[in-house]
């Protein structure tokens, strides 16, 4: 019987990854890791708290006597590894916390693994990773399997050094490992400091919308059940030391995006067109700000027949309508050890 050790399940990724493999695996234990930072939030899983598969254990994944503990009193078959500091802004103004979580602790996590797996062939140690490790790219051209690595903040940074220890423990030991590295995501239960949330929160309070620069950065977006669905496919059917791009085909400049946020918001609530433009507000740009992040998926599509599902009209239409039915998940999540920092930059 599979035990699969998914970390950082309470955070935004992770609790849509953590839904899906609890509901449709009802065979396989899901031990959920977390250390419940600012970032992870129990009241999100309460839907599947009670699910006879499922097991939540509060840890720090750089603990290494409280991981070995954990594979041992779990017998942790596979890992699926989302644990990090995952915000920019956040890696720019404290960047230790970055490399002792995500470099450090997917360290010491592939080492619980080599530590525990006799066969290793019978277990997976699986990285979600971020297409930040490429660096930034002009007007033209798109990220594949095999650009060069080029991070340029803290995060991008912590991120790269871990993929290439993942990588390394393929090659030193043979662990099975896989990798995906996926554009930015979007959808219910992410934290208000990613722009998504953050602009619609703001605009359902009349806030003002902060823009970074000129606002012509451009991401490429992904709605999270699609991420959800791409995961289970390289688990189950990657190849051992593969690396899979994750993206969403829907490219937008950061300004775009947020009109896009504005008009639709503005609707929801029945108040006047341009209402929240008006509040749009260009800000000091982020340092080293990376230009313009787009994904070749075409290697997922291709051995894997994955493809995104939800275009950016549909999945902001739902995010939107999530986001506005559950601002009590959204004022919960900014009242707590975080309050302090969300008052100082967003208020
Ligand atoms: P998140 O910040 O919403 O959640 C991170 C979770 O990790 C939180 O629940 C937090 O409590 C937990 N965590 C942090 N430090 C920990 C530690 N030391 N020990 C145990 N748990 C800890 O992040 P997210 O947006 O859900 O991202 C999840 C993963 O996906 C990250 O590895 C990130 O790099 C990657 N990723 C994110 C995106 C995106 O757009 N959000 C895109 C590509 C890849
Ligand atoms: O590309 C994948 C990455 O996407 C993930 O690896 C990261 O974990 C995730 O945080 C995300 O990184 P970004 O920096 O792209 O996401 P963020 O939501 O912080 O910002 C998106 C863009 O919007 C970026 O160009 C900066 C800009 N921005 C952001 C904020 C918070 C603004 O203009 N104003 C803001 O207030």
């Amino acid at each position: 019987m599979k035990s699969i050790l998914i970390t950082g399940g309470a955070g935004f990724i992770g609790n849509h990854v953590v839904r899906h493999f609890v509901n449709k695996y009802p065979d396989y234990k899901i031990v959920n890791l977390d250390k419940l930072t600012y970032a992870g939030n129990l009241e999100t899983l309460k839907d599947i708290e009670q699910a006879p598969n499922y097991t939540f254990v509060k840890a720090c994944i750089t603990d290494e006597d409280q991981i070995n503990k954990i594979f041992d009193d779990y017998n942790i078959t596979d890992v699926i590894h989302l644990a990090a500091e995952s915000h920019v802004d956040r890696s720019i103004t404290d960047p230790l916390v970055f490399l002792r979580t995500n470099i450090l602790g997917t360290a010491n996590l592939l080492n619980a693994a080599r530590n525990k797996w006799s066969n290793y062939k019978d277990h997976i140690f699986y990285h979600i990773s971020t297409d930040e490790v490429f660096g930034s790219l002009g007007d033209e051209g798109l990220f594949e399997e095999t650009t060069p690595y080029d991070p340029r903040s803290p995060y991008s940074a912590s991120k790269a050094s871990s993929d290439h220890l993942v990588r390394a423990y393929h090659h030193t030991y043979g662990m099975q490992v896989k990798i995906t590295n996926c554009s930015n995501n979007y959808g219910p239960y992410q934290f208000p400091e990613k722009l998504v949330p953050l602009i619609i929160n703001n605009i359902k309070y009349k806030k003002p919308l902060p823009v970074y620069g000129d606002g012509t950065n451009v991401r490429d977006w992904l709605f999270v059940t699609d991420h959800v669905e791409a995961i289970d496919l390289v688990f189950h059917k990657g190849t051992d030391g593969e690396t899979y791009n994750i993206g969403g085909n829907n490219e937008m400049q950061n300004i775009e995006l947020v009109h896009v946020l504005c008009d639709t918001v503005d609707r929801h609530l029945g108040r006047e067109a341009g209402d929240a433009r008006s509040r749009i507000t260009f800000v000091k740009d982020r340092a080293g700000h990376d230009q313009r992040y787009a994904i070749d998926a075409s290697k997922i599509k291709n051995e894997l027949g994955w493809e995104p599902q939800v275009d950016v009209a549909g999945g902001m239409e739902q995010t939107v309508t999530w986001y506005l039915a559950n601002m009590g998940w959204l004022d919960n999540v900014t009242s707590g050890a975080y309050k302090e920092y969300y008052a100082a930059h967003y208020s």
